[in-house]
């Protein structure tokens, strides 16, 4: 495996780490961008097999709403951030 092309591959791109190390703030707002990347993608998945493949369908669902768990998990912790 190729690891260098998961960016290209991934259709998310790859952001940096911020180049202040402390920069918890932007850190996690990276991670927030990442999450909604990957919730565009397996939206456009559920929609691609809605009516026409259920259990396809049913697993991008699954996939999708842990992705979006995941979005809230990291905005609460974006909030809590002094
Ligand atoms: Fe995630």
């Amino acid at each position: 495996m190729d690891f260098a092309s998961l960016p290209k591959v991934g259709g998310c791109g790859y952001k940096a780490p911020p180049k202040e190390s402390g920069d918890l703030k932007q850190l996690i707002q990276n991670v927030i961008d990442a999450e909604r990347c990957a919730i565009g993608y397996y939206n456009k998945m559920t929609e691609k097999y809605r009516d026409k493949d259920y259990v396809t369908y049913e697993l991008f669902k699954t996939v999708l709403l842990d992705e979006v768990s995941d979005e809230d998990e990291w905005e609460d912790l974006l909030v809590q951030q002094p």
